[in-house]
């Protein structure tokens, strides 16, 4: 039985479709803080969970006889840095709850960390497996002591734990919870509902993204690996690729010419610039065989169409040759 922590989110949503598709839906149990939305996905079993409630997270892991937990509830970059302690009690006290609960039963575990984890002292470009980790912002300690406490499990306690440091994830489904990298998933939507886009960064700032797709398909090929081939159990770099907002706005425009981005940086400015600009992910495509199957312009052509669907206007990809 699979347990999945902060399921209502951007990336549970998609993640929870793709494990109920796979194990059917009576062998997956949603949990979130927030109450289900009608709105958005989850058709499934869902119960209310507080991962900072240890006892209420021991009693549902042990009342519906789970064996795995895919651990997603946690507070992002920008949301941390307005609301640092609530980040780091979510994002530690939840992680550690799941870790000793993971060691008492022996239960296997999915945790995303992220590349929030580099800082100022990071090599912003290729950024290797091991760069220093010197995060500057609320979330990126958390994920870097996060990362420290899987190993101290894996290696102390033999919990299998397996974890991935995700990029800017672009998707549709549900909206994104308040990251530096959610002006990507902002301009697909602005750009067919009103035409014009405020970007919080600037337009020269580059970052490593992935799409959903390959996201929830990383997680899946890196919970299915073997255990023998898994040598880094603090947490992979993966990517898919990287763009500025700039060239997203350049890429958006092929299919809606009319498109106008204005730039505002902000706070999330500061955070973007201390993050990698591209990502060497060698080790999880040696290791499990990691490989994305969206570049940018295949993840643009996806997103127009179904956010198109989503916002109720006509697709702009069927007037634009696939190959302009
Ligand atoms: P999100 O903000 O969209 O969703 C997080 C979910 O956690 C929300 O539904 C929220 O209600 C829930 N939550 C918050 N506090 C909780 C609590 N105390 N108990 C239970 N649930 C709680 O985030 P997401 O984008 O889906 O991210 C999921 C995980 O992936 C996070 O750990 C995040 O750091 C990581 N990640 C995401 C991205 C990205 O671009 N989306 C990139 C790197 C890493
Ligand atoms: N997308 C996430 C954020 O911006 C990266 O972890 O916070």
């Amino acid at each position: 039985m699979i347990l999945v922590t902060g399921a209502l989110g951007q990336i549970g949503v998609d993640l929870v479709e793709r494990l109920e598709r796979m194990h059917g839906p009576e062998n997956v149990i949603a949990t979130d803080l927030r109450a289900r939305q009608p709105k958005v996905g989850l058709n499934g079993r869902f119960d209310h969970l507080d991962v900072t409630d240890r006892d209420e997270l021991d009693r549902i892991l042990d009342a519906k006889k789970i064996t795995t937990v895919y651990h997603l509830a946690g507070i992002l970059s920008a949301k941390g840095e307005e609301k640092p302690d609530l980040c780091w009690r979510v994002n530690i006290n939840g992680l550690k709850s799941v870790l000793s609960a993971a060691q008492k039963r022996g239960l296997k575990v999915f945790w995303p960390s992220s590349i929030a984890v580099f800082g100022h002292n990071t090599p912003r470009d290729d950024t290797p497996q091991s760069a220093v980790t010197d995060p500057s912002t609320m979330y990126g300690i958390t994920k870097v002591m996060g990362e420290l406490l899987c190993r101290y499990y894996a290696e102390r306690y033999s919990v299998d734990i397996r974890s991935i440091r995700f990029p800017g994830i672009i998707s549709y489904n549900a909206p994104p919870g308040g990251g530096t990298t959610d002006f990507a998933v902002d301009m697909f939507f602005q750009a067919l509902e009103s035409g014009t886009y405020e970007c919080f960064v600037a337009p020269k700032t580059r970052l490593p993204m992935m799409y959903m797709d390959d996201a929830v398909k990383s997680v899946i090929d890196l919970m299915a690996a073997k255990s023998k081939h898994i040598t880094v159990r603090t947490s992979y770099n993966v990517t898919a690729f990287s763009f500025s907002a700039e060239e997203l706005v350049a890429v958006i425009r092929k299919y809606v010419s009319e498109f106008e981005c204005t730039y505002r940086p902000d706070f999330r400015q500061e955070i973007a610039d201390t993050w990698p600009r591209t990502i060497d992910d060698s080790t999880a495509r040696r290791d499990w065989n990691w490989k994305p199957e969206f570049d940018l312009h295949a993840m643009a052509r996806d997103m127009l169409e179904n956010v198109s669907r989503a916002v109720g206007t006509p697709s702009p990809t069927s007037s634009v040759s696939r190959h302009k």
